[in-house]
């Protein structure tokens, strides 16, 4: 495992954070996961665009142009010799006397991990299980931010649960928004349906390939309209989305199963389409 620190390639063990680094006491940064398949970087250009937008909402000046953060994620897989992994990149807004409004003078810290590591093939195959829970998340989902702790307790609550994943909904609406860490979809009647892209969810690459690229080439049909847990329940199809998790069904939600209880053909179909991409 190795990693790079403003301007430094590193190993994990050496690397220290500043005390006062703004990301540590406030969360005051944004990140990005990228996977890396056979050596490549997937999708590159969509993450770097949405960590733009990340840092520009939160006004944090950019200071690596994006043919230098493409070189970096490149050096890493060189570097570490990893062919299959996931790379982590955070930029906080920088190191300064602990005070919540922005600093005068200070400059952005880039933070980046390599890690090894594959989709999870079993789950792929055969399905999560996943409870709902409320959506305790701020009113700035849209933006990658460090900020987790809403979606940590999501999914701790699934491993309390013995389950696989967590899917949030709004008390005030009753709406599903998102997984822990992933979009959420049903299928019903034939037509995707998916949570529209807001203040209240992030915008995932991997929603948006498919939504893009792989729904229109298969044929399917997808609405960007919210809807309830009720409703899910009901649905013939379920999956989750992320970069790690790519296109992995969703078979049963709170206990109870989703159509026949097995990963449906739509979910299958695009998973399929989906790893063709990727390779
Ligand atoms: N999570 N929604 C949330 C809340 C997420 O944290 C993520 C990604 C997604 C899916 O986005 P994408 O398709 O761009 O990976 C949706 C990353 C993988 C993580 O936190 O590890």
């Amino acid at each position: 495992d190795y990693g790079f620190f403003n301007g430094q390639f590193i190993s994990l063990d050496s690397a220290s954070v500043n005390l006062e680094d703004r990301g540590y006491q406030f969360g005051d940064g944004i990140y990005e996961v990228t996977r890396v398949y056979n050596g490549k970087c997937f999708a590159l250009d969509r993450h770097l665009a949405r960590c733009r937008r990340s840092m520009r909402e939160l006004r944090i000046p950019i200071t690596y142009m994006d043919e230098e953060l493409t070189a970096i994620h490149y050096d890493l897989i060189e570097k570490s010799g990893i062919k299959d992994g996931a790379i982590y990149f955070q930029f906080t807004r920088g190191t300064s006397k602990r005070t919540h409004a922005f600093p005068d003078q200070v400059i952005p810290n880039l933070s980046m991990t390599i890690h090894e590591s594959t989709p999870n093939a079993e789950q792929q195959k055969n399905g999560m299980r996943c409870i709902t829970c409320e959506d305790i998340r701020w009113l700035r989902c849209d933006i990658k931010s460090l900020n987790l702790l809403g979606n940590v307790l999501a999914k701790q609550a699934a491993h309390d649960k013995g389950v696989d994943g967590t899917i949030q909904f709004r008390k005030d609406n009753n709406l599903i928004t998102e997984g822990s860490s992933s979009n959420f979809f049903i299928v019903k009647d034939g037509l995707i349906w998916t949570h529209p892209t807001d203040n209240y969810i992030l915008k995932g690459v991997t929603r948006s390939i498919l939504m893009e690229e792989i729904i229109p080439k298969l044929g399917y049909t997808v609405v960007e309209k919210a809807f309830t847990p009720e409703f899910a329940l009901t649905a013939d199809e379920a999956f989750a989305t992320s970069t790690s998790l790519e296109v992995t069904p969703v078979i049963e939600i709170d206990g109870q199963k989703i159509g026949t209880g097995t990963p449906g053909p739509i979910a299958k179909a695009l998973l399929e389409e989906y790893q063709k991409l990727v390779q």
